[in-house]
C-alpha cells in the first residue's frame, strides 16, 4: 500500500503537449508524449490525492483520476485550468506549452506556392503558469523547465518569473532524461536557492520522489 500523505488533497496537473491548428490539416506542437504528467497523476492518486488532469493530445493510456479533461491549444488548456485554481492545493505543470500560435487559422488548406518560401506569422500564447503564480493564493504551484543549456540558470529563473514554489528541470541533453522516454533525470529547485538532484529512474520512481517533497511542503504550510 503506497504512502498515504496526499488524502484529500486537491492536487491539478497539466501534461502533454498543447497543439495550435495553422489550417484544418497542419498544427504546431512538440514532443511531450505526456508520460511524466500521467505518471505524476497516477501516483499522486495512489497517495490518496484528488486528482485533476488536464492533458493536451497523447497517445498513451490515460490514467485512473477524479477528472479528467482534453484540451488541445494552449487557450484551452488556460481555461481549464483556470476555471479549477480556486479548488487546488497543488498545481503541477508538466504539459509542455505552445509559446506560440499561428495568428490566423485558415479555414481551408493552404495551397503550396509555386515558388519562394512562405512565411508563417505567430501570436504569443499566454503563459499559464505565470498566470498562476500571479493570481496565487495559498496553492503550492510547481513547474517543470526542460531546457538544452544552462538548466540551473534558466529554470531560476523561470521559478522566480513565475512565483513557484518548487521547479523540476529537465536537462534535455542528458540520455533517458525529458521528452517521450520512459525514464527520466531532474534537478529540484526551491526560491531559497536550495536544490536536490533525482537520479535517473523510470518516470514513476520521478513522480513519486517530487510528491514527496510537495507532500513535504504541504506538511510545512499547516504547522
Ligand atoms: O511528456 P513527456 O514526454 O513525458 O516529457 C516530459 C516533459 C519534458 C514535457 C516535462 O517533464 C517538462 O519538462 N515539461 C515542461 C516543458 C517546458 O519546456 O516547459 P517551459 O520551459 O516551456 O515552461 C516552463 C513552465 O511553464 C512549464 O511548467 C510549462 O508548463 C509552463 N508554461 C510554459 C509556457 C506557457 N505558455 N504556459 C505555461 O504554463
Amino acid at each position: 500500500m503506497p504512502n498515504q500523505d496526499l488524502v484529500g488533497q486537491h492536487i491539478l496537473i497539466t501534461a502533454g503537449p498543447t497543439r495550435e491548428e495553422i489550417d484544418p490539416v497542419r498544427y504546431i506542437t512538440n514532443y511531450s508524449s505526456g508520460k511524466m504528467g500521467y505518471a505524476l497523476a497516477e501516483m499522486a492518486k495512489k497517495r490518496g490525492a484528488l486528482v485533476t488532469l488536464i492533458t493536451g493530445p497523447c497517445q498513451i493510456p490515460i490514467p485512473k483520476v477524479d477528472e479528467v479533461v482534453s484540451v488541445l491549444s494552449t487557450e484551452e488548456m488556460l481555461h481549464a485550468v483556470m476555471s479549477r485554481y480556486e479548488q487546488q492545493d497543488v498545481v503541477i505543470k508538466a504539459a509542455a506549452v505552445s509559446d506560440y500560435r499561428p495568428t490566423d487559422r485558415a479555414v481551408q488548406k493552404i495551397k503550396k506556392q509555386k515558388e519562394g518560401s512562405m512565411e508563417l506569422s505567430l501570436t504569443k500564447n499566454p503563459d499559464i503558469l505565470w498566470e498562476l503564480g500571479k493570481t496565487k493564493n495559498d496553492q503550492i504551484l510547481v513547474g517543470f523547465a526542460a531546457e538544452t543549456e544552462n538548466l540551473i540558470e534558466n529554470a531560476t529563473s523561470k521559478m522566480n518569473r513565475k512565483n513557484l514554489d518548487l521547479m523540476v528541470a529537465n536537462d534535455l541533453m542528458q540520455p533517458g532524461a525529458g521528452f517521450h522516454c520512459d525514464t527520466n533525470q531532474v534537478m529540484l529547485l526551491y526560491p531559497n536557492g536550495q536544490s536536490k538532484s533525482l537520479k535517473l529512474e523510470e518516470k514513476k520512481k520521478i513522480a513519486d520522489g517530487i510528491l514527496d517533497e510537495i507532500a513535504y511542503l504541504l506538511k510545512e504550510k499547516k504547522a
